[in-house]
């Protein structure tokens, strides 16, 4: 079989590689890889930003947002050759620490979890697959290749929560919800917050290409700036632009939640007064916090909500397919990229 490898930080160590076919272990699927979707994270492993090959080994298989079909399932359990399923990131460490043991692995107190395609394990940029069936969730066959959404869907469903639990500390009767960025992240997190009824506002630089429609056509309304009378009791912040956080929070309602998703991987300063950044915070029961990764849960929750939306709309998100012999221009962003996939048929 073919996969996508790497080597973290050594960019010229990206090919496309013959691997013998992995042979499922106890407990485990065989899986034959359709595609993966690529997203900020990816491009940080290749150069060097983050990631970390299993040990030992000298490349590692690249990607970790995957969808593959079922070729082999263990007896009796819930998932059968042929269903779609998508793997699951990341594995919990070994201690297990309580949140790990507790299967909260994205909350992992020791940083000794790893994740598929990025931290210690190969990922899911192959042709064949294997993962521990506690490990993968079916998705919706109607989706087809638009199950590929599930993971980055997962990471927002987490972010949701983390919204709405916050919230829950008081009387929580959110009405408007600012999310900042239109990229994948955004437009799914931007889906979430139609799902829930609320009136949903994405704040983007661009002006063209197809994000404002994908937005307007989610019933959302677009902002290339930012609305001065807007004062969202949610914001979904999905840029990781370090310096736009100020901003926003200076408009938040009461008791707004606001939830960091993105990397920003910049290490640019901008001048702040933290006498107002403390008071703005207090004075208005302001919550910032930050979300990584998903549990089970909230692949399900992300599963549940990419069956429930239109598939038009979520096609449109498909920008761009590169075929796995030429993988590493998947990396190369282009303009009026939204999702880029690549395809491992
Ligand atoms: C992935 C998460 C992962 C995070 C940090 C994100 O792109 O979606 O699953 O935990 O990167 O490695």
């Amino acid at each position: 079989m073919k996969a996508a490898t790497l080597v973290p930080g050594a960019p010229g160590h990206s090919r496309v590689s013959d691997r013998d076919d992995p042979v499922p272990g106890d407990g485990e699927l065989l899986v034959e890889g359709l595609l993966v979707g690529v997203c900020g994270t990816d491009r940080e492993v290749v150069h060097g930003g983050h990631g970390e090959l299993p040990p030992g080994a000298q490349e590692m298989v690249g990607f970790h947002e995957s969808l593959g079909r079922v070729l082999d399932a263990p007896e009796g359990g819930d998932l059968s050759p042929g269903d779609l399923v998508v793997g699951v990131v990341r594995r919990p460490d070994p201690v297990p620490c309580p949140p790990c043991a507790a299967g909260e692995w994205d909350f992992c107190r020791n940083g000794r979890f790893t994740e598929r395609g990025i931290k210690g394990l190969d990922g899911y940029g192959a042709q064949r697959w294997t993962v521990p069936a506690a490990f993968a969730v079916r998705a919706d066959d109607r989706l087809g290749d638009l199950a590929v959404l599930t993971e980055p869907a997962s990471v927002l469903a987490k972010a949701w929560e983390q919204a709405e639990r916050v919230g829950s500390r008081a009387v929580f009767d959110p009405r408007t919800v600012l999310v900042t960025g239109a990229g994948p992240v955004g437009l799914l997190a931007a889906l979430l917050g139609v799902q829930r009824g609320l009136e949903v506002h994405v704040l983007d630089r661009v002006t063209s290409g197809p994000k404002p429609g994908l937005v307007r056509d989610l019933g959302a309304t677009y902002h290339s700036s930012l609305p001065d009378d807007l004062a969202p009791d949610v914001v979904l912040e999905c840029t990781g632009a370090g310096a736009l956080i100020f901003d926003v929070l200076g408009r938040t309602g009461p008791n707004a939640v606001t939830v960091l998703t993105g990397l920003s991987g910049s290490h640019r300063t901008v001048s702040l007064s933290p006498g107002a950044f403390n008071d703005e915070l207090v004075l208005d029961n302001d919550v910032v916090v930050g979300s990584v990764n998903a549990n089970l849960r909230h692949y399900r929750a992300a599963a549940d909500a990419l069956a429930a939306a239109d598939p038009s709309w979520l096609a449109r998100m498909i920008t761009r397919r590169v075929p796995l012999e030429r993988w590493t221009e998947a990396l190369t962003p282009v303009d009026d990229d939204v999702k880029v996939v690549v395809d491992l048929r």
